[in-house]
C-alpha cells in the first residue's frame, strides 16, 4: 500500500497556491490505484507545539544525563517521525514567509531532523535516503536566477539541505512565484506570467503524483 504524506503550511486555506498544487499531486497519487493512500497533516490548522527542550534534537542515548524533555513533546515527536518513516513519498506545501519557512513547517522540521535517527551521527542512520520529497514553494515575489532578489530565498535552500543533504531524500522543487501579481502594484505586469507559472506547477504536480505513484506501485509499507 503506497503511502503519500501530504503536508501543508499555508495560513490561507481558501486562496493558497501551495495548497492547490500539493492537492493536485495528492489527487493524482490517489488516482493511480485504490491502494494509494494519502496521510494528511495540516501544519497550519493543527500546529505542532514548538520544541521547548534541546534534548529533543537527539535520541535518548545522546541526550545529556538527567535530560527530561516534556513527555507530550516526546509523544508528538514519535508520532511525526513514525508518520514520516512510514511514508513512501512526501509532498510539502511550503509558502514563503519573510524569505523563509512558515514557523509551523519549521517546527515540523525541528521534530523530524534527529541526528542518529533520521541523519547519520554516531550511527550511519539515514532511513529516508532516496525517498521522494516534493517541495512546493509559493511566493509573492520573484527570486528567479539573475533577478536582483535571486539570493533572498532562504526557504528552498534550507529545505534542500535538511531533506536532501541531511536526510538524503530525493527532493524535487516546484516554485509558484509572483503570487502577489494581482495585488502588488510593482508586480502588475507579472499577472500573466504568474498564472502561467501556477498552471505549469499544477500540471507538473499531477504528472509527478502519477509518476511517483506508479513507481511505488506495490510498495510494501516502509520502515
Ligand atoms: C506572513 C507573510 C510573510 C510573507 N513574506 C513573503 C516574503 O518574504 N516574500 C514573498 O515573496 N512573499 C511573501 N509573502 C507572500 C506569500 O509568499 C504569498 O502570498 C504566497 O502565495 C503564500 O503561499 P500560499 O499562496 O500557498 O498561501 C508573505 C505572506 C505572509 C502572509
Amino acid at each position: 500500500m503506497p503511502v503519500l504524506l501530504h503536508l501543508d503550511a499555508s495560513m490561507d486555506p481558501a486562496g493558497s497556491r501551495s495548497r492547490a498544487v500539493s492537492a493536485a499531486l495528492a489527487e493524482a497519487w490517489r488516482s493511480v490505484s485504490a491502494d494509494h493512500t494519502v496521510v494528511r497533516r495540516d501544519l497550519h490548522a493543527d500546529p505542532l507545539p514548538y520544541l521547548s527542550d534541546p534534548a529533543l534534537h537527539w535520541p535518548p542515548r545522546l541526550r545529556p544525563p538527567g535530560a527530561t524533555p516534556p513527555a507530550d513533546q516526546e509523544r508528538v515527536q514519535q508520532e511525526v517521525l513514525d508518520e514520516l518513516l512510514a511514508a513512501d513519498a512526501v509532498v510539502i506545501g511550503a509558502p514563503m514567509y519573510n524569505y523563509s519557512l512558515p514557523a509551523t513547517l519549521k517546527t515540523w522540521v525541528d521534530y523530524i531532523h534527529v541526528p542518529g535517527v533520521t541523519t547519520p551521527f554516531d550511527v550511519d542512520s539515514q532511513p529516508l535516503a532516496g525517498r521522494p520529497a516534493v517541495v512546493i514553494s509559493s511566493r509573492g515575489g520573484i527570486y528567479d536566477p539573475g533577478t536582483p532578489t535571486a539570493g533572498w530565498d532562504h526557504e528552498v535552500p534550507a529545505l534542500q539541505v535538511v531533506l536532501g543533504e541531511a536526510l538524503g531524500m530525493a527532493v524535487t522543487v516546484l516554485t509558484v512565484s509572483r503570487t502577489l501579481a494581482g495585488f502588488a502594484p510593482a508586480l502588475a505586469d507579472q499577472i500573466d506570467t504568474a498564472q502561467t507559472e501556477f498552471d505549469a506547477a499544477v500540471q507538473r504536480a499531477g504528472e509527478l503524483g502519477r509518476e511517483l505513484g506508479r513507481e511505488l506501485e506495490g510498495a510494501a509499507p516502509s520502515a
